[in-house]
Protein backbone atom coordinates (compact mmCIF):
# COMPACT_ATOMS: atom_id res chain seq x y z
CA UNK A 1 0.00 0.00 0.00
CA UNK A 2 1.06 3.52 -1.21
CA UNK A 3 1.33 6.29 1.27
CA UNK A 4 -1.57 8.82 1.02
CA UNK A 5 1.26 11.68 0.99
CA UNK A 6 3.42 10.17 -1.68
CA UNK A 7 3.57 11.31 -5.13
CA UNK A 8 4.39 8.49 -8.11
CA UNK A 9 5.76 10.12 -11.26
CA UNK A 10 5.54 8.70 -14.60
CA UNK A 11 8.46 10.61 -16.79
CA UNK A 12 8.90 10.77 -20.22
CA UNK A 13 11.92 12.09 -22.43
CA UNK A 14 12.07 12.27 -26.05
CA UNK A 15 13.67 15.42 -27.06
CA UNK A 16 16.93 14.12 -29.09
CA UNK A 17 17.55 10.62 -29.57
CA UNK A 18 17.37 8.74 -26.10
CA UNK A 19 13.57 7.36 -25.50
CA UNK A 20 13.74 7.72 -21.61
CA UNK A 21 10.83 6.06 -19.29
CA UNK A 22 11.25 6.43 -15.52
CA UNK A 23 8.57 5.60 -12.48
CA UNK A 24 9.79 8.17 -9.20
CA UNK A 25 8.31 8.18 -5.81
CA UNK A 26 8.32 11.60 -4.30
CA UNK A 27 8.31 12.23 -0.30
CA UNK A 28 8.77 14.84 1.29
CA UNK A 29 12.24 14.84 1.77
CA UNK A 30 13.91 12.55 -0.93
CA UNK A 31 12.72 11.32 -4.13
CA UNK A 32 13.21 7.31 -5.27
CA UNK A 33 13.40 5.57 -8.58
CA UNK A 34 11.22 3.02 -8.95
CA UNK A 35 11.72 2.10 -12.20
CA UNK A 36 13.59 3.77 -15.13
CA UNK A 37 14.29 2.73 -18.94
CA UNK A 38 16.15 4.26 -21.38
CA UNK A 39 16.84 3.41 -25.69
CA UNK A 40 19.70 5.08 -27.14
CA UNK A 41 19.60 5.46 -31.00
CA UNK A 42 23.43 6.65 -30.84
CA UNK A 43 24.05 3.46 -33.37
CA UNK A 44 21.58 4.80 -35.79
CA UNK A 45 22.68 8.13 -35.69
CA UNK A 46 26.19 6.71 -36.04
CA UNK A 47 25.52 5.97 -39.78
CA UNK A 48 24.45 9.84 -40.67
CA UNK A 49 27.42 11.18 -37.98
CA UNK A 50 24.38 13.12 -36.36
CA UNK A 51 21.06 13.09 -35.64
CA UNK A 52 18.07 13.41 -37.92
CA UNK A 53 14.98 14.42 -36.56
CA UNK A 54 12.56 12.12 -38.38
CA UNK A 55 14.84 9.21 -37.89
CA UNK A 56 14.72 9.82 -34.37
CA UNK A 57 11.18 10.46 -34.26
CA UNK A 58 10.45 7.28 -35.73
CA UNK A 59 12.68 5.40 -33.61
CA UNK A 60 10.75 7.14 -30.42
CA UNK A 61 7.50 5.90 -31.74
CA UNK A 62 9.15 2.35 -32.44
CA UNK A 63 10.49 1.92 -28.33
CA UNK A 64 7.96 3.88 -26.63
CA UNK A 65 5.21 1.45 -25.74
CA UNK A 66 7.85 -1.35 -25.01
CA UNK A 67 9.64 0.83 -22.59
CA UNK A 68 6.38 2.00 -20.81
CA UNK A 69 4.88 -1.71 -20.60
CA UNK A 70 8.19 -2.54 -18.91
CA UNK A 71 8.71 0.36 -15.93
CA UNK A 72 5.36 -0.14 -15.09
CA UNK A 73 5.65 -3.50 -14.58
CA UNK A 74 9.00 -3.01 -12.78
CA UNK A 75 7.28 -0.09 -10.49
CA UNK A 76 3.29 1.09 -10.51
CA UNK A 77 0.10 0.10 -12.41
CA UNK A 78 -1.27 3.39 -14.09
CA UNK A 79 -4.01 3.84 -11.65
CA UNK A 80 -1.44 4.14 -8.69
CA UNK A 81 0.22 7.37 -11.10
CA UNK A 82 -0.29 10.67 -9.88
CA UNK A 83 1.49 12.38 -11.99
CA UNK A 84 2.92 12.66 -15.65
CA UNK A 85 5.91 14.31 -16.45
CA UNK A 86 6.74 14.95 -19.96
CA UNK A 87 9.51 16.97 -21.48
CA UNK A 88 7.53 19.64 -23.92
CA UNK A 89 10.82 21.29 -24.81
CA UNK A 90 13.16 22.55 -26.27
CA UNK A 91 14.60 19.90 -28.78
CA UNK A 92 13.62 18.15 -31.86
CA UNK A 93 10.09 18.89 -33.21
CA UNK A 94 9.49 15.66 -34.19
CA UNK A 95 11.05 13.92 -31.43
CA UNK A 96 9.50 15.70 -28.64
CA UNK A 97 5.77 15.28 -30.55
CA UNK A 98 6.21 11.85 -29.95
CA UNK A 99 6.32 11.43 -25.64
CA UNK A 100 4.35 14.62 -25.64
CA UNK A 101 1.43 12.28 -27.66
CA UNK A 102 2.45 9.76 -25.55
CA UNK A 103 1.86 11.74 -22.47
CA UNK A 104 -1.30 13.50 -23.43
CA UNK A 105 -2.83 10.13 -24.37
CA UNK A 106 -2.44 8.71 -21.02
CA UNK A 107 -3.09 11.76 -19.34
CA UNK A 108 -6.56 11.84 -20.95
CA UNK A 109 -7.43 8.00 -20.53
CA UNK A 110 -6.37 7.49 -16.94
CA UNK A 111 -7.52 11.15 -16.04
CA UNK A 112 -3.92 11.84 -14.56
CA UNK A 113 -2.66 15.20 -14.26
CA UNK A 114 0.23 16.33 -16.54
CA UNK A 115 3.58 18.04 -15.16
CA UNK A 116 5.17 19.95 -18.94
CA UNK A 117 8.92 20.08 -18.28
CA UNK A 118 11.89 21.91 -19.98
CA UNK A 119 14.31 19.89 -20.83
CA UNK A 120 16.99 22.17 -18.85
CA UNK A 121 15.12 21.89 -15.86
CA UNK A 122 16.04 18.29 -15.60
CA UNK A 123 19.40 18.50 -16.10
CA UNK A 124 19.53 21.02 -13.46
CA UNK A 125 17.78 18.88 -11.07
CA UNK A 126 20.16 16.01 -11.82
CA UNK A 127 22.58 18.13 -9.95
CA UNK A 128 21.10 19.70 -7.38
CA UNK A 129 19.28 16.50 -5.59
CA UNK A 130 22.37 14.80 -5.68
CA UNK A 131 23.58 15.81 -1.82
CA UNK A 132 27.12 15.12 -2.17
CA UNK A 133 29.67 17.63 -3.63
CA UNK A 134 33.19 16.35 -5.33
CA UNK A 135 33.64 14.52 -8.62
CA UNK A 136 33.27 11.17 -7.48
CA UNK A 137 30.48 9.52 -9.28
CA UNK A 138 27.23 9.42 -7.27
CA UNK A 139 24.46 6.66 -7.44
CA UNK A 140 21.63 7.81 -9.52
CA UNK A 141 18.77 6.22 -7.59
CA UNK A 142 17.58 8.06 -4.28
CA UNK A 143 17.97 11.58 -4.25
CA UNK A 144 16.82 14.23 -1.33
CA UNK A 145 15.44 17.37 -1.91
CA UNK A 146 17.44 20.74 -0.53
CA UNK A 147 15.70 23.26 1.66
CA UNK A 148 15.38 26.55 0.22
CA UNK A 149 18.39 27.69 2.53
CA UNK A 150 20.46 26.16 -0.55
CA UNK A 151 19.82 28.82 -2.61
CA UNK A 152 20.90 31.20 -4.78
CA UNK A 153 22.67 28.18 -6.79
CA UNK A 154 24.86 28.74 -9.86
CA UNK A 155 24.08 25.87 -12.63
CA UNK A 156 26.23 25.31 -15.77
CA UNK A 157 24.64 23.06 -17.96
CA UNK A 158 26.61 22.08 -21.02
CA UNK A 159 25.33 19.32 -23.56
CA UNK A 160 24.93 19.06 -27.28
CA UNK A 161 22.31 21.43 -27.58
CA UNK A 162 22.85 23.59 -24.90
CA UNK A 163 26.09 25.62 -22.59
CA UNK A 164 23.78 27.38 -20.14
CA UNK A 165 25.05 29.22 -16.87
CA UNK A 166 21.32 29.29 -14.81
CA UNK A 167 20.87 31.17 -11.65
CA UNK A 168 18.43 29.91 -9.40
CA UNK A 169 17.06 32.01 -6.55
CA UNK A 170 14.42 29.30 -5.37
CA UNK A 171 13.19 25.75 -6.56
CA UNK A 172 11.70 26.45 -10.20
CA UNK A 173 12.50 29.45 -10.47
CA UNK A 174 15.22 29.93 -13.39
CA UNK A 175 17.30 33.14 -14.62
CA UNK A 176 19.45 32.49 -17.98
CA UNK A 177 23.14 34.64 -17.29
CA UNK A 178 24.80 33.13 -19.71
CA UNK A 179 24.61 31.01 -22.92
CA UNK A 180 26.56 30.20 -26.25
CA UNK A 181 26.03 32.80 -28.96
CA UNK A 182 26.82 29.82 -31.55
CA UNK A 183 27.54 26.36 -31.14
CA UNK A 184 26.97 24.78 -27.67
CA UNK A 185 30.08 23.07 -26.09
CA UNK A 186 29.35 19.15 -27.13
CA UNK A 187 28.51 20.40 -30.50
CA UNK A 188 32.06 22.10 -30.81
CA UNK A 189 33.30 18.10 -29.43
CA UNK A 190 31.38 16.55 -32.06
CA UNK A 191 31.84 19.17 -34.85
CA UNK A 192 36.04 18.13 -34.01
CA UNK A 193 35.42 14.33 -33.86
CA UNK A 194 33.96 14.51 -37.14
CA UNK A 195 36.95 16.48 -38.33
CA UNK A 196 39.39 13.75 -37.08
CA UNK A 197 37.54 11.67 -38.83
CA UNK A 198 36.07 9.83 -35.41
CA UNK A 199 32.76 8.59 -35.20
CA UNK A 200 29.70 10.36 -33.63
CA UNK A 201 29.01 11.36 -30.48
CA UNK A 202 32.56 13.30 -30.72
CA UNK A 203 32.62 13.98 -26.55
CA UNK A 204 33.54 10.37 -25.46
CA UNK A 205 35.80 9.76 -27.82
CA UNK A 206 37.85 13.05 -28.20
CA UNK A 207 38.16 13.16 -24.30
CA UNK A 208 39.49 9.22 -25.08
CA UNK A 209 41.83 10.43 -26.79
CA UNK A 210 42.67 13.42 -25.40
CA UNK A 211 44.46 11.45 -22.29
CA UNK A 212 47.14 10.81 -24.75
CA UNK A 213 48.09 14.02 -25.85
CA UNK A 214 49.72 17.24 -24.52
CA UNK A 215 47.02 20.00 -23.80
CA UNK A 216 49.38 22.56 -24.61
CA UNK A 217 50.72 21.62 -27.67
CA UNK A 218 48.45 23.72 -30.13
CA UNK A 219 47.78 27.66 -28.56
CA UNK A 220 43.93 27.22 -29.69
CA UNK A 221 41.91 30.37 -28.24
CA UNK A 222 39.78 30.77 -25.67
CA UNK A 223 37.10 32.54 -27.06
CA UNK A 224 35.09 35.55 -25.48
CA UNK A 225 36.90 35.13 -21.94
CA UNK A 226 36.94 38.63 -21.31
CA UNK A 227 33.95 39.73 -23.12
CA UNK A 228 32.30 41.10 -19.92
CA UNK A 229 29.64 39.31 -19.60
CA UNK A 230 29.07 34.96 -19.05
CA UNK A 231 28.31 34.41 -22.46
CA UNK A 232 30.12 31.55 -25.05
CA UNK A 233 31.22 30.95 -28.15
CA UNK A 234 32.69 27.90 -29.43
CA UNK A 235 32.82 28.44 -33.42
CA UNK A 236 35.73 30.38 -33.79
CA UNK A 237 37.47 27.70 -31.33
CA UNK A 238 36.02 24.82 -34.03
CA UNK A 239 37.32 27.08 -37.30
CA UNK A 240 41.02 27.10 -35.51
CA UNK A 241 41.35 22.89 -34.79
CA UNK A 242 40.29 22.95 -38.43
CA UNK A 243 42.97 25.02 -39.64
CA UNK A 244 45.38 23.99 -37.89
CA UNK A 245 43.96 20.26 -39.00
CA UNK A 246 44.29 21.04 -42.20
CA UNK A 247 47.91 22.24 -42.45
CA UNK A 248 49.45 18.89 -40.40
CA UNK A 249 50.74 16.77 -43.32
CA UNK A 250 48.78 13.81 -43.74
CA UNK A 251 51.78 11.38 -42.95
CA UNK A 252 51.53 13.29 -38.97
CA UNK A 253 47.96 13.38 -38.34
CA UNK A 254 47.61 10.13 -37.01
CA UNK A 255 50.74 11.03 -34.30
CA UNK A 256 48.84 14.70 -34.22
CA UNK A 257 45.33 13.75 -33.70
CA UNK A 258 45.36 13.26 -29.46
CA UNK A 259 47.76 16.77 -28.83
CA UNK A 260 44.86 18.26 -31.08
CA UNK A 261 42.29 16.40 -28.92
CA UNK A 262 43.95 17.36 -25.61
CA UNK A 263 44.34 21.55 -26.90
CA UNK A 264 40.80 21.33 -27.89
CA UNK A 265 39.63 19.74 -24.99
CA UNK A 266 41.93 22.36 -22.68
CA UNK A 267 40.54 25.33 -24.62
CA UNK A 268 36.85 24.16 -24.13
CA UNK A 269 37.25 22.94 -20.50
CA UNK A 270 39.48 26.71 -19.65
CA UNK A 271 36.77 29.00 -21.32
CA UNK A 272 33.95 26.78 -19.11
CA UNK A 273 35.72 27.23 -15.84
CA UNK A 274 36.93 31.09 -16.37
CA UNK A 275 33.07 31.89 -16.89
CA UNK A 276 31.91 29.78 -14.73
CA UNK A 277 33.54 31.20 -12.01
CA UNK A 278 33.17 34.94 -12.92
CA UNK A 279 29.53 34.37 -12.60
CA UNK A 280 29.79 32.58 -9.26
CA UNK A 281 32.22 35.49 -7.88
CA UNK A 282 29.24 37.96 -8.84
CA UNK A 283 26.25 35.96 -8.53
CA UNK A 284 27.69 34.71 -4.84
CA UNK A 285 26.06 31.46 -4.72
CA UNK A 286 26.30 28.46 -2.12
CA UNK A 287 26.97 26.02 -4.44
CA UNK A 288 27.54 25.24 -8.42
CA UNK A 289 25.77 22.51 -10.29
CA UNK A 290 27.17 21.05 -13.18
CA UNK A 291 25.02 19.11 -15.92
CA UNK A 292 24.78 17.61 -19.20
CA UNK A 293 26.40 15.30 -21.77
CA UNK A 294 29.76 17.32 -21.43
CA UNK A 295 29.45 16.86 -17.84
CA UNK A 296 30.35 13.78 -18.32
CA UNK A 297 34.11 15.22 -19.22
CA UNK A 298 36.43 14.10 -16.66
CA UNK A 299 38.96 16.65 -16.80
CA UNK A 300 35.65 19.26 -17.04
CA UNK A 301 34.66 17.70 -13.62
CA UNK A 302 38.47 18.25 -12.00
CA UNK A 303 39.27 21.44 -13.63
CA UNK A 304 36.06 23.18 -12.17
CA UNK A 305 35.99 21.38 -8.43
CA UNK A 306 39.19 22.62 -8.44
CA UNK A 307 38.97 25.85 -9.28
CA UNK A 308 35.72 26.37 -7.36
CA UNK A 309 37.06 24.94 -4.51
CA UNK A 310 39.71 28.08 -4.45
CA UNK A 311 36.90 29.90 -4.03
CA UNK A 312 35.33 27.64 -1.28
CA UNK A 313 32.32 26.84 -3.57
CA UNK A 314 31.25 23.04 -3.37
CA UNK A 315 30.04 21.65 -6.98
CA UNK A 316 27.39 19.16 -7.68
CA UNK A 317 27.54 17.12 -10.60
CA UNK A 318 25.07 15.49 -11.86
CA UNK A 319 25.37 11.20 -11.02
CA UNK A 320 27.38 10.02 -14.35
CA UNK A 321 24.59 7.81 -15.46
CA UNK A 322 22.35 10.95 -15.56
CA UNK A 323 24.44 13.56 -17.45
CA UNK A 324 23.16 12.09 -20.62
CA UNK A 325 19.25 12.72 -21.28
CA UNK A 326 16.86 9.96 -19.40
CA UNK A 327 13.57 10.17 -18.11
CA UNK A 328 14.53 10.12 -14.33
CA UNK A 329 16.02 14.14 -14.43
CA UNK A 330 12.51 14.83 -16.04
CA UNK A 331 11.32 12.67 -13.27
CA UNK A 332 12.97 14.84 -10.57
CA UNK A 333 12.10 17.91 -12.29
CA UNK A 334 8.42 17.17 -12.71
CA UNK A 335 8.14 16.05 -9.13
CA UNK A 336 9.87 19.37 -8.17
CA UNK A 337 7.31 21.72 -10.40
CA UNK A 338 4.43 19.56 -8.96
CA UNK A 339 5.19 20.54 -5.45
CA UNK A 340 5.13 24.29 -6.42
CA UNK A 341 1.90 23.93 -7.81
CA UNK A 342 2.53 23.45 -11.92
CA UNK A 343 0.24 21.16 -14.01
CA UNK A 344 -1.98 21.19 -16.85
CA UNK A 345 -4.88 19.41 -18.66
CA UNK A 346 -3.61 17.11 -21.43
CA UNK A 347 -4.99 19.73 -24.29
CA UNK A 348 -3.52 22.64 -22.96
CA UNK A 349 0.49 20.82 -23.70
CA UNK A 350 2.19 20.58 -26.81
CA UNK A 351 5.28 20.31 -28.05
CA UNK A 352 7.90 23.07 -28.70
CA UNK A 353 11.32 23.01 -30.52
CA UNK A 354 12.11 26.61 -28.89
CA UNK A 355 11.54 27.16 -25.18
CA UNK A 356 12.99 29.84 -23.01
CA UNK A 357 14.04 28.68 -19.78
CA UNK A 358 14.04 32.26 -18.28
CA UNK A 359 9.98 32.97 -19.33
CA UNK A 360 9.29 29.23 -17.82
CA UNK A 361 7.55 30.05 -14.50
CA UNK A 362 5.21 27.69 -12.36
O1 LIG B 1 22.82 16.04 -22.65
P1 LIG B 1 23.11 15.24 -23.87
O2 LIG B 1 23.05 13.75 -23.79
O3 LIG B 1 22.14 15.64 -25.04
C1 LIG B 1 21.70 16.92 -25.28
O4 LIG B 1 20.76 17.38 -24.58
O5 LIG B 1 22.33 17.54 -26.17
O6 LIG B 1 24.56 15.70 -24.41
C2 LIG B 1 25.16 15.07 -25.50
C3 LIG B 1 26.50 15.75 -25.77
C4 LIG B 1 27.15 15.32 -27.07
O7 LIG B 1 27.52 16.48 -27.80
C5 LIG B 1 28.38 14.55 -26.62
O8 LIG B 1 29.47 14.63 -27.53
C6 LIG B 1 28.71 15.22 -25.31
O9 LIG B 1 27.43 15.46 -24.71
N1 LIG B 1 29.53 14.38 -24.41
C7 LIG B 1 30.77 14.71 -24.01
C8 LIG B 1 31.24 13.62 -23.23
N2 LIG B 1 30.25 12.68 -23.18
C9 LIG B 1 29.21 13.17 -23.92
N3 LIG B 1 31.53 15.80 -24.25
C10 LIG B 1 32.76 15.84 -23.72
N4 LIG B 1 33.29 14.85 -22.97
C11 LIG B 1 32.57 13.73 -22.70
N5 LIG B 1 33.11 12.75 -21.94
ZN1 LIG C 1 20.03 17.22 -22.67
Amino acid sequence: MRDSKEMVILAIETSCDETGIAVLAAHDERIEVLASELASQVDIHRLTGGVVPEAAAREHVAVIKPLLDSVLAQAASLDEVTHIAVTVGPGLQPALAVGVQAARILSYRWQIPLVPVHHIEGHIYSALLNTESGIKNQESSSFIIPTSNVFPVLALIVSGGHTLLVHLRDHVQYEVVGTTRDDAAGEAFDKVARLLGLPYPGGPVISELARQGKQDAYAFPRPMLDSGDFDFSFSGLKTAVLYTWRDIPAEHKQVAAADVAASFEQAVVDTLVHKTCAAAVYLKPTRVLLAGGVAANFSLRRQLAEALALRNLPLHIAPTALCGDNAIMIGLAGAMAAVAGRHAPWLAIDAHARLDLARWAT
